[in-house]
């Protein structure tokens, strides 16, 4: 009964003791229930990075190289983040500042330190209208294609491996009514640019998720972000390769956080690709700002494939918006009222079980997804499994994917054999026993029920190598 989760220490020794035993049972039960949720408050994680991946996810940030020497920063940084993106480092101008030489010193230097930390790099951007070098602002035509496709190439093909997400092409749309593509030279070569540069960054890194990025495709009734959904919509229905979408998610009054953000996630996910908010900074102060914060967090989490945040900058001296104050951390590192509401978020926030795929509106076509391996049938009773492996040179992440047959589970094991010197170093969404060898995966209390024919996916990441698994899964 519930005596039962009564500490020993508080049980009544005597008969005369009882009643008041019985009232402190009473109040023991209530603190045995809120010592729970705290316990497993504390389990979820107490860092950003942590927090997010218990929930399946990435939290990440943008970095400045040089502001690796700082230790405030990096301090903030190595404890709370487990993604990078450059913030300016691997822009056109800074990898190819002279046409065919490259120039990759600032950015091997984050990816170098966020990768020795075990934090995983999304990479930003290979075919941009801003931040060109002087010698790619003068070209035009056949020329500029050709300078920019090699472009995409060369810098994809140096980080094939290293990067787990690009942004290939950055900011391809214009503000206003009417979603047309934005005039730049890019766009002057042809409209087909964004998927030959999507094409070309394939073929350089065929492990990386390939995203499309931009800002104020928030609001799902904005053109803008109906004229970049029916672009993913149609690249899904010819086979272009795309993954991902990027919402940087700049938030301010003048384009602020919409209250259909959600529905925006879930409709681009719906066309079978992952959602990715990029560069998230949100201007204000105090509880404004933090409710705000919440919110998005609330809203990724409600969306399966909502796989990470990104915040553009760690502390708001960091921002290229300094003075909205729009980041997590003070200018001197402490904590602000918008950290402990994305914390608490990550660790306690609604939404449906994070992994499970979710109807989704209109799903127009069966996604394969980025490194596709089939999403098995659903399998009578029972439960079948596919993984899918992100692999480098001396290490692999793993996704797994576990599909109910016709009964659904109520809970679930997958075992599979690593080959040898390949070691589990982490594992989310799941609960692991083994490192090496035989190793299995049993549900974590949270995604054990699976419905019929529905999947929720878990993922570990180990050190050696792992060029493939066979996965069986049972079911209980
Ligand atoms: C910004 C950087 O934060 C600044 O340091 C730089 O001066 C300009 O670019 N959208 C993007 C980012 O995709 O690359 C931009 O980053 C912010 C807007």
């Amino acid at each position: 009964m519930s005596n039962t989760s009564v500490p020993d220490i508080r049980r009544p020794k005597t008969r005369a003791g009882a009643r008041i035993a019985l009232v402190s049972l009473t109040a023991a039960a209530l603190a045995a229930g809120a010592a729970l949720t705290v316990a497993t408050s504390a389990n979820a994680g107490t860092t950003l990075g942590a927090s997010a991946a218990e929930r399946g996810r990435y939290f990440g940030a943008a970095v400045a190289a040089n502001k690796l020497s700082d230790s405030a920063y990096t301090t903030i940084l190595n404890r709370e983040f487990n993604s990078v993106t450059p913030e300016n480092e691997m822009k056109i101008d800074a990898t190819e500042p002279q046409q065919g030489q490259f120039n990759f010193t600032n950015a091997d230097r984050i990816v170098s330190h966020a990768r020795s930390r075990g934090m995983q790099v999304r990479g930003h951007t290979l075919a941009w209208h801003s931040q060109q070098p002087g010698w790619m602002q003068n070209m035009s035509g056949a020329a500029l294609r050709t300078a920019m496709l090699n472009h995409v190439t060369q810098v994809a093909t140096h980080y094939r491996g290293q990067v787990v997400a690009w942004d290939v092409v950055n900011e391809a749309f214009a503000d206003g009514n009417g979603g047309a593509r934005r005039d730049s030279n890019l766009q002057r070569t042809g409209n087909d640019w964004i998927e030959a540069a999507f094409r070309a960054a394939r073929a350089a890194d065929p492990a990386a998720k390939l995203c499309y990025n931009d800002y104020n495709t928030d609001n799902w009734t904005w053109d803008k972000t109906q004229a970049v959904y029916r672009m993913v919509q149609d690249f899904k229905q010819r086979g272009v390769p795309i993954d991902c979408v990027g919402l940087q998610s700049h938030f301010n009054s003048g384009s602020p956080y919409p209250s259909n953000y959600r529905t925006t996630l879930s409709s681009f996910a719906a066309l079978g690709v992952d959602v990715q908010i990029t560069e998230l900074d949100i201007e204000g102060s105090g509880t404004t700002q933090a409710n705000t914060y919440r919110n998005v967090v609330n809203d990724c989490l409600a969306v399966a494939r909502c796989t990470g945040i990104t915040v553009w900058g760690i502390r708001d001296t960091d921002s290229w918006r300094a003075s909205g104050t729009p980041l997590l951390f003070d200018g001197s590192g402490n904590k602000k009222p918008a950290y402990d509401a994305v914390l608490s978020a990550l660790n306690n926030g609604a939404g449906p079980n994070p992994t499970t795929t979710p109807p989704g509106p209109n799903p127009t076509t069966t996604p394969p997804g980025p490194n596709p391996t089939t999403t098995p049938p659903p399998a009578g009773a029972g439960c079948t499994a596919s993984v899918s492996l992100n692999s480098w040179s001396a290490g692999f992440v793993a996704t797994v994917r576990v599909t109910a047959g016709s009964s659904g589970t109520s809970g679930w094991t997958v075992s599979l054999t690593l080959p040898s010197g390949a070691t589990v170093t982490n594992s989310w969404n799941t609960s692991a026993s083994g490192t090496s060898g035989a190793v299995r995966f049993s549900n974590a209390t949270h995604n054990g029920r699976i419905a019929a024919g529905q999947s929720t996916e878990f993922g570990f990441q180990g050190t050696g190598s792992a060029s493939s698994l066979t996965p069986t899964c049972t079911a209980s």
